[in-house]
């Protein structure tokens, strides 16, 4: 294919994508661990996944999907704190990949990083993961291997904390994602498409170093904030907004909402049509609560809120911050019909993010003065398509050195005018110094030109990736390690 026809192709498939309306039933039902503790060490249940390609709806629509089972997301593992899990992974699918248990803290040997921590699954092989489940909260799971998250593999992990049941009559996992497969461009022609106009791998005469945005691949806006990549539809727990989910509950119900976005390359504002959200948790510790319009979140990131339910019919959208079109939820508590424009007035306030939260009492790390400081310097750019920590792609990265038992802090600055969510494995960091006030974090989205410290206490020995949450700009060369030394 020339690039004239690959271009061609692109703007083709994302301007097909308007949507026919149909509905399938939802399939939200998840895999529940035995309560049983597990005292001796012993697996306290046995769970299979299998990782496969499978036909997905999406409002009448069918695409060729990749997903686990055949649901997107997949079934969510649910699970207790100090639960023995062993997670036998089966690779159906025509490449190899891996499973990474994004938010738990395990041991390195189960984190799932191929190259760093545990073999690639070949096709037709299987993995069993084992490990014994460190962190209550809202997590999740994906492959570390190259785009694959951005195919529709990744499902919710929740991790029930037994000493805290929670004041909430009910829950909802809320997924995000920003979908292309089998309606655009796959997640492949996609990143092939960026370094093919950023030039990078140009012969000369061939490509060029264009600097003209690629037909369907917009920077957003003034190529501030709005991702690489261009999508033709979003989708919240794998539906479109042609056929979103629909949440029932009973008006005065107090509901947990549990976000995590799954996407590859968008930041999302989420609010609730006529209701406010009170903020409790991110990326899967308690903060002190505060009340919020919207919360901006970004890739990897979970916050969990609570909702007092109205009476009737709302929407809950999650808009894509300098892209068009949007994900939509429908929470139900009487008959009657959505409003007619379901863009909840929250979505023009200004977003909750976590630069305004505070860890809740008992979780910020110990105090004290780090015994190790690394500058993680985060820039990039669209041509060459190239995105860096300290100056390096990860083929050239040095990694970041601590010791075992040390307090070390990351002094992240974002050099580049796009937002990378900086996620760090095996542990979280507290944003702001140690015991100060800032949340318990895995993930933070850091905006265009911010800069944030994180401390972290390594307590979890081994050799753990350090990278944007992008696909796009991880694949580009956004990560590193963070190693222990002795
Ligand atoms: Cu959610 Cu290294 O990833
Ligand atoms: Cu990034």
């Amino acid at each position: 294919m020339s690039r004239r026809e690959f271009l061609g192709a692109l703007l083709t498939a994302t301007t097909t994508a308007g949507l026919a309306a149909c509905s399938a039933p939802g399939q939200r039902a998840s895999i529940t661990v035995g309560s049983a503790p597990a005292a001796t060490g012993g697996v306290a249940k046995d769970l299979r996944l299998r990782a496969r390609v499978f036909q997905a709806d999406l409002a009448g629509r069918t695409v060729t999907a990749w997903g686990y089972g055949d649901s997107i997301p997949g079934k969510a593992i649910r699970a207790s704190v100090g639960e023995r899990l062993r997670i036998t992974v089966s690779n159906e699918l025509p490449e190899q990949t891996s499973v990474h248990w994004h938010g738990l803290a395990v041991p390195n040997p189960m984190d799932g990083v191929p190259g760093v921590t545990t073999p690639s699954i070949q096709p037709g092989e299987s993995f069993g993961y084992e490990f014994v489940v460190p962190d209550s909260g809202t997590h999740w799971f994906h492959p570390h291997t190259g785009l694959q998250l951005d195919t529709g593999l990744y499902a919710p992990f929740i991790v029930d904390d037994p000493a805290d049941p929670g004041a909430y009559d009910e829950e909802w996992i809320l997924v995000l994602d920003d979908w292309t497969q089998g309606v655009g461009p796959s997640p492949q022609e996609v990143y092939d498409g960026l370094v093919a106009e950023g030039g990078a791998d140009a012969q000369p005469g061939m490509m060029g170093g264009g600097t003209r945005p690629m037909s369907g691949m917009g920077h957003g806006g003034m190529g501030m904030d709005g991702g690489d990549v261009t999508y033709p539809m979003f989708l919240i727990n794998g539906k479109p907004a042609a056929d979103p989910d629909v949440l029932r509950a009973k008006r005065g119900d107090r509901v947990r909402l549990r976000i995590i976005n799954a996407g590859a390359d968008t930041v999302f504002t989420v609010a609730v049509g006529g209701h406010q959200m009170r903020v409790t948790h991110s990326d899967g510790f308690a903060v002190r609560p505060v009340n919020a319009q919207s919360v901006r979140i970004g890739m990897g990131e979970r916050y969990d809120a609570i909702v007092e339910v109205a009476d009737g019919v709302f929407p809950v959208v999650a808009e894509p911050v300098g892209k068009t079109g949007y994900g939509l939820a429908v929470i139900r508590s009487a008959s009657g019909r959505m409003p007619r424009d379901p863009r909840p007035s929250g979505l023009s306030a200004y977003p909750t993010t976590a630069a305004v939260l505070q860890a809740a009492s008992g979780v910020a790390l110990p105090g004290g003065d780090p015994q190790t400081t690394h500058d993680v310097v985060l820039s990039g750019s669209m041509s060459p398509y190239r995105w860096t920590i300290n100056g390096a792609t990860y083929d050239n990265a040095r990694p970041l050195t601590v010791k075992a038992g040390e307090m070390a802090r990351l002094r992240l600055s974002n050099m580049s005018m796009m937002s990378h969510p900086i996620h760090l494995h095996g542990h979280t960091f507290q944003v702001g110094a140690a015991a100060g006030a800032g949340p318990r974090k895995d993930t933070l989205l850091l905006p265009p030109m911010a800069s944030a410290e994180v401390d972290l206490l390594a307590d979890n020995p081994g050799r753990w990736m350090l990278h944007c949450h992008n696909a796009y700009h991880a694949e580009a060369g956004m990560m590193t390690r963070l190693d222990y030394t002795t």
